[in-house]
């Protein structure tokens, strides 16, 4: 008899479609989180290759990428993320907390309704996938220091979704992109301490299987991640993820976004998913 072993799950890339702003006026020229330093010097050119990098990485595995014109004077814009939630062909506008960030939001609304998508403009403060992301069926919907909890309900009446509020208490971890990563429509992984004792029992209580985030992974916003359902691109620093994943039958794929990582984004914040109405 041969020895049982649990089989590895055969993974399956899905066709995704992103929007993306390249960092043309990347920089970092105020704080709103404990990543920026606008006395540390930044370099667009770098960002600019690193960007390049990882919308080759989605292009090479035949994703669709669209691009939405850089506006001089916002060095955040390159945070795609931000720029709203998509849900079957419903976009909720961003409205962002801070006043540096607000012009973004019209900006990456005028993008959707200029391509023809069915258009909402947020009442309450929200920081598109930068707090909200799709799982399956559900929406995890952070706050604590960015999206206004009203806003979860605006987003599950709007999107037609489960909305689950997850609750971050650690400023590094200010977007729950950063603390939590989507690998399938039922998996997960994310950083507990990131989490509010609360949120961590609700997270447990969805997803016991899910991978579990070092200090180590964290730090090096190795939780800030892209899957397809099969490729996984995130840091190429978070050598443990990398590790777990392959064991779990994904192929993770490194990148380096170190300049965008001084302003406190990685491959998600860059990376706007757009989920089109499904054909019936
Ligand atoms: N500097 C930006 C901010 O603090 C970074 C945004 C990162 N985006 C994200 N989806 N986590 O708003």
């Amino acid at each position: 008899m041969l020895p049982q072993t649990s089989p590895r799950p055969v993974r399956v890339a899905g066709p995704r479609r992103y929007l993306m702003c390249r960092p043309e006026h990347f920089d970092v020229t105020y704080s709103i989180n404990p990543w920026m330093r606008p006395d540390k010097p930044t370099d667009t050119a770098i960002a600019l290759v690193q960007w390049e990098r990882l919308r080759g990485l989605f292009l090479g595995l035949g994703h669709r990428v669209d691009l939405v014109d850089p506006v001089p004077g916002l060095p955040d814009m390159v945070f795609a993320a931000n720029g709203a939630t998509v849900v079957d062909g419903r976009v909720l506008s961003a409205r962002f907390r801070h006043a540096e960030r607000a012009p973004e939001a019209p900006a990456y609304l005028e993008w959707f309704r200029a391509n023809g998508f069915r258009t909402r403009e947020a009442e309450f403060v929200n920081e598109g996938e930068g707090d909200y992301l799709v799982v399956g069926d559900r929406i995890l919907a952070g706050t604590g220091f960015r999206t206004d909890p009203r806003s979860h309900a605006e987003a599950a009446a709007f999107l037609g979704r489960e909305v689950v509020a997850l609750t971050l208490v650690d400023p590094r971890f200010y977007h729950l992109d950063t603390a939590l990563s989507v690998l399938d429509d039922d998996e997960v992984m994310y950083y507990p301490p990131a989490f509010s004792t609360q949120s961590q029992a609700v997270l447990l209580d969805l997803y016991p299987e899910a991978v579990l985030a070092t200090d180590a992974d964290a730090e090096v916003f190795g939780l800030n991640t892209v899957s397809d359902g099969r490729h996984v691109l995130l840091a190429q620093e978070a050598a443990h993820l990398h590790d777990v994943l392959a064991d779990r039958g994904f192929v993770p794929i490194g990148v380096d976004l170190s300049e965008l990582l001084k302003s406190g984004g990685s491959a998600k914040c860059c990376t706007l998913e757009i989920r089109e109405e499904k054909q019936k």
